[in-house]
């Protein structure tokens, strides 16, 4: 068995120290773009011109997202070493300065129709172009990738598209078609050259999977299957910005599904095996009675919503699985009944949740790493709709997995060693089993299709190491070389 080279050679850093200075380089390079577009809606672009106050609401509500972005990508740049506030000053002074800041960024709209169809446009180009970041080497920036996806193309496109069937109700078609006429140009043109020589190096250096032109494709077909359905037309000009024609490219070189409807019939089982995975995992409700064993009121709310922001993950797995024409509902339910029963379950969620409140802290902590790392192996996969769902996941994961951690480290030292030694010792081989074999046929399947980008030896060496900065933080010894072998 053999696994494809991509996969052989994929690159995976969690902190800004692991990151080579070439990478490092070339995130800083796109970076300071980005931030020059989380912050150039200038003064003349926002709430003024929206002619209800529902509208109005929700140009509030897509700005606060939008800083959201920014404040993700300045933690990003300060960790990489730049300060972002200069950047961000020049951006948000006037409409038309700002070194980095694109054409598209410089052109004023006019009225409600303009700004409305910008959105459409303009507001999808920011969720396409994440789409050749989902499988970012730098875990932190393709995470940033997944939520600016869901914002940018779930959110601000979509309000865009309902307003634009708005307009076109209320007669105003011809206005929203001049608008488009007027901005699609520009936006070609956000998506950069062809054939660059730093486009190669983004390639090379993994902080991009997809080349400008092909992601400029995808915001062509995004946009076309929209406006379709609005009942207003593209261009004429497909292909031709402002700054020049670019080239036709082909939607089979991506490698990538933009919905689950686009995928192949032979792919379509390979992606509903993983997927049903994850809705097992997280219907298993092997963790339910850790709101019973938590300790006071204040911390059996905050597992409760633990829980409740757990399982929406494991809700959006089971609407992926619905759009791929399988049916969640018994796979979900085949995995809560018992304990031991699913197919898709692994063997970590057959087992009983010890009782005490400590053990539980503590296998929960192992649990959620584990789903952590587990996550990353479909990190840029190719139905985007999974890619987006692990970069979200990872960091909800990460966040679960921080405040269990929290609670042992405030707990008493000595009996978080003693439990820690029995519960590591029963879950840990337990938990490296999670990840699969190495080198089976599944495996190179997955990786061949595209769906999983890592290998699972790798994705488990990830878990290894995330739980060893754990346990040395709690004084914990992590168990010996020979039951991680015995697991593996
Ligand atoms: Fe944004
Ligand atoms: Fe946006």
């Amino acid at each position: 068995m053999s696994l494809p080279e991509r996969v052989a050679n994929r690159k995976i850093y969690l902190r800004a120290e692991q990151v080579p200075d070439d990478v490092r380089q070339f995130i800083v390079k796109m970076l300071t773009v980005q931030i020059q577009s989380e912050y150039a809606d200038a003064p003349d672009r926002s709430g003024s011109v929206c002619p209800t106050a529902e509208d109005k609401a929700w140009v509030d509500f897509q700005i606060a997202q939008e800083k959201e972005h920014g404040l993700g990508v300045s933690l990003i740049l300060r960790d990489m070493g730049v300060d972002p506030l200069p950047y961000i000053k020049e951006a948000e002074s006037s409409v038309t300065v700002g070194e980095r800041k694109l054409d598209y960024f410089r052109m004023r709209m006019e009225d409600w129709v303009e700004r409305s169809m910008t959105r459409v446009l303009a507001e999808r180009t920011g969720g396409i172009q994440s789409i050749g970041g989902l499988g970012a080497s730098y875990v932190p920036l393709a995470v940033w990738h997944a939520k600016n996806y869901v914002d940018e193309a779930l959110g601000h496109t979509a309000q865009g598209n309902k307003y634009a069937k708005r307009l076109v109700a209320e007669g105003r078609r011809e206005e929203c078609q001049k608008a488009i006429e007027k901005f699609y140009p520009s936006c070609l043109d956000i998506f950069g050259g062809v054939d660059t020589s730093n486009e190669k190096r983004y390639l090379e250096l993994g902080v991009k999977t997809l080349s400008n032109n092909q992601s400029r494709l995808l915001w062509i077909k995004s946009l076309e299957r929209d406006l379709k359905e609005i009942s207003l037309e593209m261009p004429a000009a497909l292909w031709k910005g402002n700054r020049r024609e670019y080239p036709e490219e082909s939607l089979a070189g991506t490698g990538l599904y933009l919905d689950a409807s686009d995928v192949p019939a032979q792919v379509r089982p390979l992606i509903a095996k993983v997927v049903s995975g994850w809705v097992q995992s997280k219907y298993a409700r092997q963790n339910e009675m850790a709101v019973f064993a938590a300790p006071t009121p204040e911390e059996k709310l905050a597992v409760a919503i633990q829980y409740r922001d757990d399982r929406k993950s494991g809700l959006h797995a089971a609407r992926m699985l619905s759009a791929l024409g399988v049916d969640p509902d018994p796979i979900a339910d085949e995995a809560e009944r018992t304990l031991t029963g699913g197919k898709h379950k692994v063997d970590f969620l057959k087992q009983p949740l010890p009782e005490s409140w400590t053990d539980i802290c503590l296998q929960q902590w192992i649990a959620a790493r584990a789903s952590q790392a587990a996550s990353l192996a479909t990190f840029g996969s190719c139905l985007v709709p999974l890619a987006v769902w692990s970069g979200i996941h990872y960091e909800g994961q990460e966040g679960i997995a921080n405040q269990w951690l929290t609670r042992l480290e405030g707990l008493d030292r000595p009996s978080v060693r003693e439990a820690g030694l029995r519960i590591l010792g029963h879950w840990y081989p337990h938990a490296l089993r999670v990840f699969g074999g190495d080198g089976s046929a599944n495996e190179e399947a997955y990786c061949r299709a595209g769906i999983k980008t890592a290998s699972n030896r790798q994705v488990r060496g990830i878990f290894v190491e995330l739980l060893g900065r754990d346990a040395a933080a709690l004084g914990l010894p992590m168990p010996g070389v020979s039951v991680a072998r015995q697991a593996g």
